[in-house]
């Protein structure tokens, strides 16, 4: 990892606070992070996508008691609102990281992301957090890119939703002995991403015990060929999408805890879209590439759906996340 510096001059306030400490007193940072889709098809674990919907939060570092944590919209009622809240944990891991006493935190969080459903809250959560501190500490330790990446990756354990969630665009992302690493690549304008979400969650952890050990070598080499083509498909050749979202490495194995995911995968490819398991689901992404077809799309649910489907049509988020001072 890429260790944190902290700035020999950072700070200059009074006692009882140490002078970084209590430097970060009284900041606050808006941050913004957008919903991601992991995998896409053959990416497992590798591949991800930020979507033009986001989780938008204020952070200022208080020099209160206790934590003071609102929740409006997406779990509103439902999160915790202590310091096991996920944001608090990244902001408390990113300050740990960097050898800084955590302040109290009073966050106000608004959130649109769906929890539960393969569009990368959890990420997005995890994200914000580490953004959140990144702002917070502006000016007195800095951080690079891969060590943003790998303070995300070491709570979300896997790195294809952090990676577009901090980046934005279309991110390839991989694991070294030194960390994670990422690439970002632009989408070319013909895709047109389209979420189908139902009312019912599904759990990543019970997704991710459905994985075998090992899988066939020829189903490797299937998932090799697919996830290339797929870089191609999604920056020069949009046309070549279907093919290129064929998977052998792990929907199958999960289709048994999203049935009507799977079914209506199949429904809507045999019709010429091409569908995946959104993360580890259950909502469905269809990797348009037209925006006219999404229409078509959106139909075809509608009809063959046994419970409801919200449609979202979504843009592809090319910043990634952001903070900025609070007004
Ligand atoms: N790649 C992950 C999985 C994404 O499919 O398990 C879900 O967070």
């Amino acid at each position: 990892m890429t260790s944190a510096t902290v700035a020999p001059d950072a700070g200059a306030s009074a006692a009882p606070l140490s002078p970084v400490e209590g430097s970060v007193i009284g900041r606050a940072v808006h941050v913004k992070v957008p919903a991601t889709s992991a995998n896409l098809g053959p990416g497992f674990d590798t591949l991800g996508l930020a979507l033009a919907r986001y989780d938008e939060l204020d952070v200022e570092a208080t020099d209160a008691a206790t934590h003071d944590i609102q929740v409006h919209g997406v779990g509103e009622g439902e999160v915790p609102l202590d310091e096991s809240h996920l944001v608090v944990r990244a902001i408390a891991h990113t300050f740990a990281h960097a050898g800084i006493p955590l302040p109290s935190l009073r966050l106000v969080a608004r959130n649109s992301i769906p929890h539960g459903r393969g569009l990368g809250s959890s990420g997005a959560a995890i994200v914000a957090g580490v953004v959140a501190a990144k702002g917070l500490l502006e000016g007195i330790v800095e951080f690079g890119p891969d060590e943003l990446l790998e303070l995300a990756t070491q709570l979300e354990e896997h790195p294809d939703n952090v990676a577009p969630a901090l980046f934005g665009g279309l991110t390839i992302a991989w694991v070294t002995p030194e960390g994670p690493r990422h690439k970002k690549l632009i989408v070319h304008r013909g895709v047109s991403p389209l979420v189908l979400v139902p009312e019912h969650e599904m759990s990543t952890a019970l997704a991710r015990s459905l994985q075998p050990e090992s899988v066939p070598h020829e189903d490797a080499v299937f998932n090799v060929s697919r996830s290339a083509l797929l870089i191609a498909a999604l920056i020069q050749s949009p046309e070549l999408l279907l093919q290129a979202t064929e998977d052998k490495l792990h929907q199958h194995y999960r289709a048994q805890a999203m049935p009507e995911t799977d079914r209506l995968i199949g429904v809507l490819r045999a019709a010429g879209h091409p569908a995946v398991v959104s993360g580890a689901g259950p909502s469905i992404l269809v990797l348009a590439n037209d925006p006219s077809t999404r229409a078509d799309a959106v139909r075809l649910v509608e009809e063959a759906a046994d419970t409801a489907w919200q449609a979202l049509p979504l843009a592809v988020d090319f910043k990634g996340a952001t903070v900025v001072p609070a007004d």
